[in-house]
C-alpha cells in the first residue's frame, strides 16, 4: 500500500520505519523537510520517501497522524478534499495536565479528527502504549494486543492487516465511540510506567479461553 505519515517524531518515526519494512510504500507528509525528525528518520531508514503535506496524502491509500494531539486537526483540516476516501490512522493521545484526559473525556481526538475530515475514515490505534513498546513489541512468544476501533469495517480491515503484518495481536474494540476508552488505555499506561515505576517493557494481553 502507499502510505503516508503527518508526523514522523518518536511515534510516527517509529512506525514509519516498521512499516516500510514490512513492505509498504511510506512518504512523509512534510511540513517541514528540513526538520530534525525527518532527517533523523531519513538516517535510519532512506527507502522513505518525502513530499509535501498535499502530495503525500493525494497518492496514499493509508494516512497516519502522528502529531500531537492539539495539532492534529489543524494537520487535517489543512488538507481538505485531499483526504476523501482515504483511511486515517489516528495515533495521538490527548494528553491534558496532570495526565488527565485533554478533552475532558467528552469526545476524544479521533472524534475530533473524524469530524475534520469528513470523507476520510477515521481508525484509531498505535495508541495503547509509550513509545518503548511501539518500537520494539517482542515479548518471547506472546504478541501484545493492539487494540483499535473504528466506525468504517473495511477501513478496519486493511488497519487490521496493517497491525497483524507488524506482528500484534489485533484487537477489534468496537466503534470510534471507544476511542475515549483506548485513550484512556493509554493514559493509564503512562501513569504505570511514568509515575508507579512499572517498567516500560509493559504490554497488554488479550487472554481467551
Ligand atoms: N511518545 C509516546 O510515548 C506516545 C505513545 C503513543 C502515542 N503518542 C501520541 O503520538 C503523537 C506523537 O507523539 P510523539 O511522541 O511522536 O511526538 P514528537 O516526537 O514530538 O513528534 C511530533 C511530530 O509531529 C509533527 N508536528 C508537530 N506539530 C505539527 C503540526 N502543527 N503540523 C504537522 N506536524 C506537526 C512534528 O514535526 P516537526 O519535526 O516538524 O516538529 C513531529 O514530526 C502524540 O499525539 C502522542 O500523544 C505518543
Amino acid at each position: 500500500m502507499n502510505i503516508a505519515f503527518i508526523g514522523a517524531g518518536k511515534v510516527g518515526g517509529a512506525l514509519a520505519d516498521q512499516v516500510q519494512r514490512a513492505g509498504h510504500l511510506v512518504t512523509l507528509a512534510a511540513r517541514d523537510p528540513g526538520s530534525e525528525s525527518v532527517a533523523a528518520l531519513l538516517a535510519l531508514n532512506p527507502a522513505i520517501g518525502v513530499a509535501s503535506p498535499a502530495e503525500a496524502v493525494t497518492a496514499a491509500e493509508v494516512v497516519f497522524v502522528a502529531t500531537p494531539a492539539m495539532a492534529a486537526e489543524a494537520a487535517v483540516r489543512a488538507l481538505g478534499d485531499a483526504l476523501n476516501g482515504k483511511v486515517i490512522v489516528d495515533c495521538t493521545n490527548p494528553v491534558g495536565p496532570g495526565l488527565s484526559h485533554a478533552l475532558d473525556s467528552r469526545t476524544s481526538s479521533s472524534a475530533v479528527l473524524q469530524a475534520a475530515a469528513p470523507g476520510a475514515a477515521v481508525v484509531k490505534a498505535f495508541t495503547i502504549y509509550g513509545v518503548e513498546v511501539l518500537r520494539d513489541h517482542r515479548f518471547g512468544g506472546q504478541r501484545p494486543a493492539m487494540m483499535f476501533c473504528g466506525d468504517d469495517a473495511a477501513a478496519k480491515a486493511k488497519v487490521a492487516d496493517l497491525i497483524e503484518a507488524l506482528g500484534w495481536q489485533p484487537f477489534d474494540v468496537g466503534g470510534l465511540a471507544q476511542a475515549v476508552h483506548l485513550e484512556h488505555m493509554t493514559l493509564l499506561w503512562i501513569r504505570l510506567v511514568r509515575v508507579n515505576g512499572h517498567s516500560p517493557d509493559l504490554a497488554w494481553a488479550a487472554l481467551t479461553r
